[in-house]
């Protein structure tokens, strides 16, 4: 297993390629939305089992909306099959749920899913888990931009970056995309401004923990600079404030 000290603390994933993982088998997509799910669960265990604190994955985009209507609806069935089966082993193990995105699209069943869960493991400490669903890094900026405006606040760096809804947990240090595909997809535009990337081509529920140990290794190896140069980096321990 990778040393904690080059662990990073906050991990944030886009698990893309259960549909590739399914075709692949000839099964229906969702049957790889369900192995997706399998996947996470290991990767929440093996996250809190190496020191991760923060975990923020992308289980939905805004634009996923966009897929058959029979997709989308099992994705919705699979979220409420799996809060209601995971979320007591969660909150055994210390996982604090939190859920990033637009709510008022989701149905009421599902909306009040998310509620439940995220009030059932507040206390946790070990792991937060942050779950983006119904989530796209531009509507997150406009979304917290247009509450300062009404406010009356001045946009800034800081106020927009503090308006967030990662604001809590900060911007991710690492993140990983499976699937092969070397995009954001909307995901996490403003918070990724210094994150490091990297792309694995497992399909997601191909991924387990020896890739994420070759992920956190990758990781360990980058020289994180934010502007400044590398003779600084090596006399400077702290990264700038405004980062
Ligand atoms: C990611 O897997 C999960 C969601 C977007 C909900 P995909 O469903 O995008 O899988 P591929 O990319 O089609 O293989
Ligand atoms: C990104 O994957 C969204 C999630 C993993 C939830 P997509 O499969 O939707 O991304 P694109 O369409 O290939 O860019
Ligand atoms: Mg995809």
């Amino acid at each position: 297993m990778t040393s904690s000290k080059n662990v990073p603390h906050h991990i944030a994933m886009v698990m893309d390629g259960n549909g590739r993982w399914a075709a692949k088998r000839f099964l229906p997509r969702i049957a790889g939305h369900r192995q997706g799910v399998e996947s996470l669960k290991r990767i929440v265990r093996a996250c809190a089992q190496r020191g991760v604190g923060v975990l923020t994955v992308f289980a939905f985009s805004s634009e996923n909306w966009n897929r058959p209507a029979d997709e989308v609806s099992g994705l919705m069935d699979i979220l409420a099959m799996a809060l209601s089966r995971e979320v007591p082993q969660l909150k055994r193990d210390g996982v604090r749920l939190r859920f990033i995105g637009l709510r008022s699209g989701l149905s009421e069943r599902v909306a009040r899913g998310l509620a439940d869960a995220e009030t059932a493991t507040e206390s946790n400490t070990t792991l937060s888990l942050n779950v983006c669903f119904n989530y796209g890094g531009r509507w997150d900026i406009v979304d917290a931009a247009s509450r300062l405006a009404q406010t009356g606040t001045p946009i800034t760096e800081q106020s927009l970056g503090a308006a967030l809804s990662t604001a809590y947990c900060g911007d991710p240090d690492l993140i990983i995309r499976t699937g092969g595909e070397r995009r954001l997809s909307n995901f996490l535009l403003w918070q990724a401004a210094y994150s490091e990337l990297h792309f694995s081509d497992l399909l997601w529920p191909d991924f387990d923990e020896a890739a994420l140990d070759a992920a956190i290794d990758d990781f360990a190896s980058r020289e994180r600079r934010f502007g400044m140069t590398s003779a600084q980096v090596a006399t400077h321990s702290s990264i700038p404030a405004s980062i």
